[in-house]
């Protein structure tokens, strides 16, 4: 890709990018939010046009017009939000509209659902090695796998080129490492593979090659063993970041919410803690533990079965998720997109949702207040937006997340519940959260996270709560405890 320039409303977000792929290598594309990799890719699968810039293939340029022709030249995608089809089986998914699908269709005399099951299974479990009923909906089957589902499509429709957004969000580390070995695979077939992560651990361990892009412009284009990580980090911010976890230690305040034996035989079993004024607690665990479930009953989205939970003192019944509201409490879903954002709205609509009361004038909305409130927000957090009533779906994926935040943070929550609050956030917006989560526990309120990055959870929780296979197998103190200490109670109960 030659000198790509692209503006949305006037606003350059690609400046002469150029970069250049070989056959048989994964180059990691990386930056900040909003730095322009997911512009740079969607220009080169086809879904957006550049505005100006040339593309070559085997040194013949091309014209990429649709997302078809970028199909028929090999170029494969698996998109950072997840593109398959919920209510259509997994089988369905992996052969859907894509050219093999219309050769397995034609072979298959149209459709022959038996061996489009047979075909997916085989995927799934001779390429990546997973064991994924492929007769379920996608709806019915857990994040992690969907993640696994659309990396089999975009595999089996046999790309030259795979371009894969942020494919580990959501994986556990031995789905990581059999996604990491499919690529190794692919790179011995002579495909090229373009990797974007903000986990730059990853990215260092499977690219050949490393593009750094800052505000739109390519900064650095180097081969991973000529780099450090200390050298991407600051290429990819301009500057050094240090206090990584601007963690404080603070007396805790009296309990604020009190679990005990909690159990709903499904997905957790006997889970007691104390939360305090001004405590963060980390819920951690692998993928299907029960954390988010536990997180989840907290507000009311998960039924128990016994054991009983105090707020203050009162028992807490919840009826529904307004009950939970109305008492201060305050959750962040980890599925942006399914389950947090209201895509076809703008940027202050989204933030202003849950405290409608706060931008009232009288009887009336005030948009001005709306915007008010929003514009507060976007500066304090450094959300890239080139104005509030932008459509959300606009921003890029760590943006949203960033407003999603400022949502709940809006409705003055005494106890706020994170899952996976730094999901898909560069290091340098990740900061930010954490000073916001840290300036909010300061006030007096409380905190419990569910996140699959344990640096993070020992990094700014006070205490962490470890769960394997529903059950509580330790409790750790942030300040005796480690990262090995956490990962041992986590894969083996310790
Ligand atoms: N369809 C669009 N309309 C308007 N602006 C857009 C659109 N798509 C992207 N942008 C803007 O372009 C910039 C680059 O966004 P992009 O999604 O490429 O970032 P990114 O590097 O992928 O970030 P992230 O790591 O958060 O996914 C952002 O400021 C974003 O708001
Ligand atoms: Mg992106």
């Amino acid at each position: 890709m030659k000198e790509i320039n692209k503006s949305f409303y006037g606003v350059p977000v690609l400046k002469n990018a150029s970069i250049s792929l070989n056959k048989g290598e994964c180059v990691g594309l990386i930056g900040e939010n909003g730095a322009g990799k997911s512009t740079l890719i969607k220009i080169l699968c086809g879904a957006y046009k550049k505005d100006s810039g040339q593309i070559f293939i085997d040194g013949k340029e091309k014209t990429i017009n649709s997302v078809e022709d970028a199909q028929n030249l090999g170029i494969r995608t698996i998109y950072q939000e997840l593109s398959l089809f919920p209510t259509l089986s997994v089988a369905e998914n992996i052969f859907i509209n894509n050219e093999i699908t219309r050769n397995v269709a034609s072979k298959l005399s149209f459709l022959d659902i038996n061996t489009m099951r047979i075909e997916a299974e085989r995927i799934l479990k001779d390429v990546l090695s997973v064991d994924i009923d492929v007769n379920k909906t996608i709806e019915n089957i857990p994040f992690s796998q969907r993640q696994l589902v659309e990396i089999a499509r975009a595999i089996y429709s046999n790309g030259q080129v795979i371009i894969m957004d942020e494919p580990t969000t959501g994986l556990e580390t031995k789905e990581k490492e059999k996604l990491f070995n499919v690529i190794y695979d692919l790179k011995s077939h002579g495909k090229t593979i373009i990797f974007i992560s903000h986990y730059l651990d990853e990215v260092m361990q499977v690219c050949d090659r490393i593009i750094v892009l800052r505000d739109g412009e390519v900064v650095i284009e180097d081969k991973t063993a000529h780099m450090t990580l200390d050298d991407i980090i600051t290429s990819m911010i301009g500057k050094v970041v240090d206090n990584h976890y601007p963690k404080e230690k603070m007396e805790l305040g009296n309990t604020v919410l009190k679990v005990e034996n909690l159990s709903n035989v499904k997905d957790f079993n006997d889970i007691s803690f104390d939360l305090h004024e001004k405590e963060i607690v980390g819920i951690v665990g692998l993928a299907g533990c029960g954390k988010n479930e536990i997180l989840r009953a907290l507000f009311g989205l998960v039924k128990w079965q016994s054991g009983k939970v105090t707020l203050n003192g009162e028992e807490l019944k919840f009826k529904s998720v307004k009950s939970a509201m109305e008492r201060k409490i305050a959750f962040l879903p980890a599925e942006r997109k399914s389950e947090g954002i209201f895509a076809i709205q703008t940027v202050s609509w989204n933030t202003s949702i849950a405290a409608l009361k706060k931008i009232m004038q009288g009887w009336k909305l005030s948009l001005r207040k709306e915007k008010l409130i929003t514009n507060k927000f976007i500066s304090e957090l450094g959300i890239k937006v080139h104005s509030p009533s932008m459509l959300i779906s606009r921003l890029s994926g760590g943006n949203q997340q960033k407003v999603m935040l400022s949502r709940w943070f809006l409705t003055d929550p005494k106890v706020l519940l994170l899952e996976e609050p730094t999901r898909g956030i560069d290091v340098n917006a990740k900061v930010d959260v954490y000073n916001l989560i840290m300036r909010y526990v300061k006030q007096g309120n409380s905190v419990i996270m569910v996140s699959s990055e344990e640096g993070e959870v020992l990094g700014i929780c006070d205490k962490i709560i470890v769960i394997h296979k529903g059950s509580m197998v330790a409790t750790l103190d942030r300040e005796k405890t480690s990262l090995e200490e956490i990962k041992r109670y986590s894969v083996s109960a310790g």
